[in-house]
């Protein structure tokens, strides 16, 4: 049977550096509260007029080269982005043309955090049918021009950073490939964690009033996010396994979205799998939503951690709410 398999991959954050001591002169907080609660120590700002597609096009790029592709070879694209450079169009349309690929089609997904599975499982999904051969996954994010940066938005600002991340999706044959994937959402839960504006129900999109509260910014209810995240992520890591036919034991690594160190922690304490099997780099990226997936990804087999033949898992977790998990073999 034909199955997809990721190819080659990448990621490309900007060059500014934002530690923890950078926040603290801006906002009522400290390194130790930050390193505590999330074990972030540092993250990437881009600079103004940097936007998301262009930390997109260089990550697509390095995915494409590790590939042992041409740009030319992409026949789709599939763009995940919570922050992209226009209310519209979005982002995959504009990769398509920075990369020259004539009039392939680029669908874009707004998943938040859980974007790059739900990007993934569309790739996987035209691979097999065999519509698409050389599909580009990617996601990316600014998120630092949407943070408060002052104390009032100190909870949500000491965790997001700007990245991005890109595969190529290919078909294969087994044993190799992507196993199973599950995608899950919970509208109910969609207000806790969110951003209200620009709306399309307001006239010009946005008010003054708006602005002057901040409604246009995210907001978040830390604890729902954390209750929900550490239930999730386990249960969707047990179910794309099970779809599998495969056990936690077998698993070589479990690449989760980097959202918090201490969600990462705790998901690996109620799998009962060893911390060093859930794979973290939030330390020096924070949460760069869509884009930590492939980062986290690219960083884990740079160092040797994911190898030919490992059974690995994805997972995600993040707005909507929304949550995924993906099994495959590399
Ligand atoms: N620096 C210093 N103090 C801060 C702070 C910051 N950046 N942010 C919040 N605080 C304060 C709060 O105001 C509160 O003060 P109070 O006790 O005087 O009211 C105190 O720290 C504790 O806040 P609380 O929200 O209870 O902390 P917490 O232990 O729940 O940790 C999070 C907060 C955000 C780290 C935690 O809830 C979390 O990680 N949630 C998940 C967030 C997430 O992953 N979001 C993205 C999902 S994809």
């Amino acid at each position: 049977m034909t199955r997809s398999r990721i190819t080659g991959i990448g990621f490309h954050v900007p060059p500014r550096v934002v530690r923890n001591a950078d926040l603290e002169k801006m906002m009522d907080t400290s390194d130790a509260w930050i390193i505590e609660r999330t074990g972030i120590r540092e993250r990437h700002y881009a600079d103004p007029g940097v936007g998301s597609s262009a930390l997109g096009l260089e990550a697509a790029r390095r995915a494409i080269a590790d590939a042992g592709r041409e740009s030319g070879d992409i026949d789709f694209i599939v763009y995940a982005t919570t922050t992209p450079d226009y209310m519209f169009p979005g982002n995959g349309v504009l990769l398509q043309h920075e990369l020259g690929l004539g009039h392939i089609g680029a669908l874009d997904v707004r998943n938040a955090c859980s974007g790059f599975l739900y990007a993934l499982s569309v790739a996987d999904a035209f691979v097999r049918i065999g519509r698409y051969r050389c599909v580009l996954v990617v996601g990316a994010e600014v998120q630092s021009t949407g943070l408060d940066l002052t104390t009032r938005g100190r909870d949500m600002a000491v965790l997001f950073g700007d990245g991005a991340g890109a595969a190529v999706v290919e078909p294969c044959q087994a044993p190799q490939g992507i196993l199973s994937w599950a995608l899950h959402a919970e509208g109910a839960l969609a207000k806790e964690l969110w951003c209200e504006a620009p709306s399309s129900m307001v006239p010009g999109r946005v008010t003054p009033e708006m602005l002057e509260a901040g409604r246009h910014l995210p907001t978040m209810n830390g604890r729902q996010v954390y209750k929900n995240a550490t239930t999730r992520f386990p249960e969707v890591i047990e179910e794309v396994l099970r779809d599998a036919g495969h056990t936690l034991e077998e698993v070589a690594l479990i690449v989760p979205h980097q959202a918090n160190q201490r969600i990462g922690d705790a998901v690996a304490a109620r799998l009962q799998v060893p911390p060093e099997k859930v794979f973290q780099n939030i330390q020096n990226y924070g949460n760069t939503t869509a884009a930590s997936i492939p980062i986290a990804l690219t960083e884990a087999r740079d160092a040797g951690l994911v190898k030919g033949g490992d059974l690995i898992v994805l997972a995600a977790f993040g707005a909507g709410f929304a949550w995924a998990g993906c099994a495959m073999r590399w």
